[in-house]
């Protein structure tokens, strides 16, 4: 057991932990990075699978993520874009593929217009919500009370339109049922992104990718850290006091001035605290929990959509995968598709073996892109239920009435203990830009604290 000295702890080696610990650092503070993984990075991660080169979490930004551009910028890392020349697809209800182009899909003239409204609707509620603050909206209570679902249900009942409109927030974003979730987790979702048009907007919020992979961030942060980046290291307890804390993994005791928990909250509990934390964050980080995503990778040995005039951008709410793009890398003769399959279809879909789960997503994405979808030279499911230090994909949120009970304290722990997480941001929530801004911010609250 080696024991160690520092200013200040964090727990998780994730964009938001490693953006702490660099801010700090540079500030003149000695920190340590505890990792419970063989690898930094958390929901970031490049792997090479039978030669392809695959992004198995996070990989997208967009123009709005100012936090993770500066960062890239400073990392000196290059973007490319996604492929979009083209025309999309949309499986409507009697199952066939239409194409088109832009971002409303091929509906009926009366389910366009009432897309329209309660787009345009939608745009000034958003307009109204402060992504740090949406519990302090007057209508926050109301809006928190009702299930997304039931409120687009309130407005129209076309179900394509329904159908359309939620699934945005839902299987494409909070990756939730939408009874699940209130009206206004789905706004505080769209203010983070800026407005609803702009999270329907696949080319604004999947504009670019990283040219080598977006895990480059993490990695080359902890490369700056060196030797205070320790793997393999979960850490078990937390004992604290208003003076420190002393946390111990199997292998190494820390003492630290300050604690930076840098972990999705639906794993708070993982760890022991010693006095256990306030009755207000037991109760709260129980109302966390994480969405459930299947993120499909299929490589061809060319990208044959390309040659039917095809994009690569596909969407149906009646469809096991509900979104597909082109994914083929920077420079790469190989196309690549990626896919999801999300929230109750994904738990399915588990119940099946391998084979019939992989016939059964193939066969979905030949609706979109023809028979040769079905067979790819490399498949690959992202499966981030069944890893121990994530727990599910792409992050956690409330559930209903969640944001207005707890929302306003989800950023105090409890003095020494601080939090930072892609799923406690507001501009950002839930994305890299998110996490990296939250790793920003707490390090200018242990500033501040340390200063006064
Ligand atoms: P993150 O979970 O990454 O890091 C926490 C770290 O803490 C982990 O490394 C974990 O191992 C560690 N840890 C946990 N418990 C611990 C313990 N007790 N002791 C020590 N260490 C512990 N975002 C985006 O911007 N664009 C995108 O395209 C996508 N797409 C996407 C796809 C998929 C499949 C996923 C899973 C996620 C995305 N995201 C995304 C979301 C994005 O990846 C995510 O929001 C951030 O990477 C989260 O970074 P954090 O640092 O907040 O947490």
């Amino acid at each position: 057991m080696s024991e160690i000295t520092r200013d200040v702890a964090i727990v998780g080696a994730g964009a938001a932990g490693l953006t702490a610990a660099n801010d700090l650092r540079k500030a003149g503070l000695s920190v340590v990075v505890l990792e419970a993984r063989e690898r930094v990075g958390g929901r970031l991660w490049t792997e090479e699978i039978d030669g392809a080169m695959l992004e198995l979490g996070g990989q997208w930004v967009s123009p709005d993520q100012h936090a993770l551009i500066e960062t890239l910028a400073d990392l000196g890392l290059e973007t490319y874009e996604r492929y979009r020349d083209g025309d999309s697809v949309y499986v409507g209800p009697n199952g066939e593929a239409r194409r088109f182009r832009g971002e409303m899909f091929p509906v009926a003239p009366e389910t366009e217009r009432v897309i329209d409204e309660i787009t345009e609707r939608l745009d000034a509620m958003v307009a109204e919500i402060d992504p740090d603050r949406p519990w302090a909206h007057e209508r926050a209570a109301e809006w928190d009370a009702i299930s997304w679902d039931a409120w687009l249900r309130q407005q129209t009942d076309d179900d394509e339109a329904v159908r359309n409109l939620a699934f945005a927030t839902g299987s494409a974003m909070l990756t939730k049922p939408t009874h699940s979730f209130s009206l206004l987790q789905s706004l505080l979702m769209a203010a983070s992104a800026g407005s609803y048009s702009h999270l329907v907007d696949a080319d604004f919020i999947l504009d670019k990718r990283v040219v080598g992979g977006l895990q480059q961030v993490p990695l080359r942060l902890a490369e700056r850290l060196g030797e205070d980046v320790l793997l393999n290291q979960p850490v078990r307890t937390i004992e604290y006091t208003d003076a420190g804390a002393v946390l111990r993994t199997d292998e190494v005791t820390v003492r630290a001035r300050r604690v930076v928990l840098a972990v999705a909250p639906v794993l708070y509990n993982r760890i022991t605290f010693v006095p256990p934390l306030p009755r207000l964050k037991h109760q709260m980080h129980q109302h966390f929990s994480m969405g459930f995503v299947i993120k499909v990778h299929a490589v061809y040995d060319r990208p044959f959509w390309r040659e039917q005039g095809l994009s690569g951008t596909a969407f149906s709410p009646y469809e096991l995968s509900h979104e597909a793009y082109d994914n083929t890398n920077h420079e790469d003769e190989r196309g690549t598709l990626v896919a999801f399959v999300s929230d109750r279809t994904a738990d399915d879909l588990f119940r099946l073996s391998a084979d019939e789960r992989r016939e059964r997503i193939l066969e979905s994405l030949s609706h979109y892109y023809g028979p040769q979808a079905k067979e790819p030279i490399v498949y690959y499911e992202s499966d981030w239920g069944s890893e121990e230090w994530t727990r599910g994909a792409y992050a956690a949120s409330f559930d209903l009435g969640g944001l207005t009970r707890y929302g306003a304290d989800q950023l105090e722990l409890v003095d020494p203990l601080h939090v930072a997480c892609s799923d406690l941001a507001g501009l950002g929530y839930q994305h890299v830009d998110g996490a990296i801004r939250m790793g920003h911010r707490v390090a200018d609250e242990i500033l501040a604290a340390e200063r006064a």
